[in-house]
């Protein structure tokens, strides 16, 4: 099951924010999030806050849009006029579980509210099984931009492992779908390191996803989450624990091979083959951006507060019925929290962290880290992951906040 929420301070029911927090809206650009909770079956080792057929009375897809209106409309109302939104991302669960007319509705919903920039970004997740090519010309006609699907690996045997309904082929292929549907930005998430993944399995999925054309690669490390099935086939003996030293072989060999495929790092999960390719919202949220998170369990940040909302889509709904905001809790987030999570965030871009944000003690840890070879520092001070520094970047981060 999904793990718990922070605790922070209550937040108020009318959802009111600061006036210091609405002065610095979109200072560092504005995006919105909107959270998709449902999946047609739940993956065993993913612990995402969504549900399944049979986890939740009453679970229905349809009708959801209407709820995310509702936040949308209380959103207005909190932050006022907000500038235009520059990114918008659907994820999940399974956006595209919703019908295509609700996706649809949902951006036209966020263009009314606060009105979308000339050259907005606007994502949906989607598995590869939900998806056809009349459902991603009609994403596309709606305003959508980009499309990021889950292929997670090429290999049936890992597939099984990882619980996923899609066939080996599927993803590459619905990433044609999407690129013949007009979208110029397409994203393949792989999974690495999965109990009993070859070598060569690997080098399949990521064959597969350079072959599908697609200008962005994410490969994640496959993390096995508490109270997962995937956790609990681990613990009974089922399955071997990953193992660290085959991820570090996978990451190279994802590193070779999009690299020698025109692909380019510019975080440390994340590959793209240009700089319009690279997903905006994420870089958004990794700069220290503002955006509001529709939906149960999303988070959101505005100039400086931190707040998320309620877990269970019933409790959520029921919230904006009774006009009270979803919102469970919030944190002012003091100078030290603002600087950690800027260390631990821009450390992990190619683009690098400027060594000035650092104090004495860190920059001297930047210092023994380049001598390691864990760091380059540019002429301008930027501090950027070496190959070998992005696999150990958990402990470089540690490392410079001391
Ligand atoms: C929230 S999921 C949504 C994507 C979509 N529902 C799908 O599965 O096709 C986003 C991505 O997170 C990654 N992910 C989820 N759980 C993970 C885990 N335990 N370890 C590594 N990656 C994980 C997967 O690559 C997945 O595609
Ligand atoms: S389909 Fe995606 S969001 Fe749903 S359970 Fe699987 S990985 Fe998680």
């Amino acid at each position: 099951m999904p793990g718990p929420l922070p605790d922070g301070e209550p937040m108020p029911s009318d959802g009111a924010l600061p006036a210091s927090a609405l002065r610095a809206v979109g200072a560092r650009g504005f995006g919105v999030y909107v959270h998709v909770p449902f999946c047609a079956s739940r993956c065993g080792y993913c612990d995402f806050n969504t549900y399944a057929p049979g986890d939740l009375p009453g679970w229905r897809p349809e009708g959801y849009a209407d709820t995310v209106l509702a936040e949308l409309e209380l959103a207005a109302r909190t932050l006022g006029a907000a500038p235009a939104v520059d990114t918008v991302f659907v994820g999940g669960g399974t956006p595209t579980l919703l019908p295509t007319d609700d996706l649809a509705r949902i951006l036209a919903a966020i263009d009314k509210t606060w009105g979308l920039a000339a050259d907005v970004e606007v994502t949906t997740e989607a598995n590869p099984e939900s998806v056809t090519p009349a459902s991603l010309r009609a994403l596309r006609s709606a305003g959508y931009t980009r499309v990021s699907l889950g292929m997670q690996s090429v290999a049936p045997g890992v597939l099984r492992v990882l619980d996923r309904r899609h066939s080996p082929g599927r993803a590459a292929q619905a990433a044609t779908e999407a690129r013949e549907a007009g979208f110029d930005h397409v994203n393949l998430d792989l999974i690495y390191g999965t109990p009993g993944e070859t070598a060569d399995d690997f080098a399949a999925s990521l064959a597969a996803a350079i072959g599908a054309g697609v200008d962005h690669v994410s490969a994640y490390s496959l993390i096995v989450e508490d109270g997962t099935r995937l956790a609990a086939r681990i613990r009974r003996g089922e399955l071997p624990q990953p193992s660290d030293d085959v991820a570090a072989d996978r990451y190279l060999a994802a590193e070779q091979t999009l690299t020698a495929a025109g692909f380019g790092w510019y975080e440390v999960s994340n590959w793209a083959t240009t700089e319009a390719g690279r997903c905006r919202h994420n870089l958004l949220y990794w700069t220290g951006g503002d955006w509001w998170g529709v939906g149960p369990g999303a988070h959101s940040h505005v100039g400086g507060v931190r707040w998320w909302n309620v877990k269970h889509p019933a409790g959520y709904a029921q919230r904006l019925a009774d006009g009270v905001s979803p919102g469970a809790g919030r944190e002012v987030l003091t100078a030290e929290d603002r600087h950690t999570e800027e260390v631990m965030l821009r450390t992990r871009l190619a683009s690098g962290l400027p060594l000035d944000v650092l104090d004495p003690a860190g920059r001297a840890a930047a210092e023994r880290a380049r001598a390691d070879g864990l760091l380059t520092i540019a002429g301008d001070g930027q501090a950027v992951l070496t190959f070998r520094g992005r696999l150990l970047a958990d402990a470089v981060v540690r490392d410079l906040l001391g």
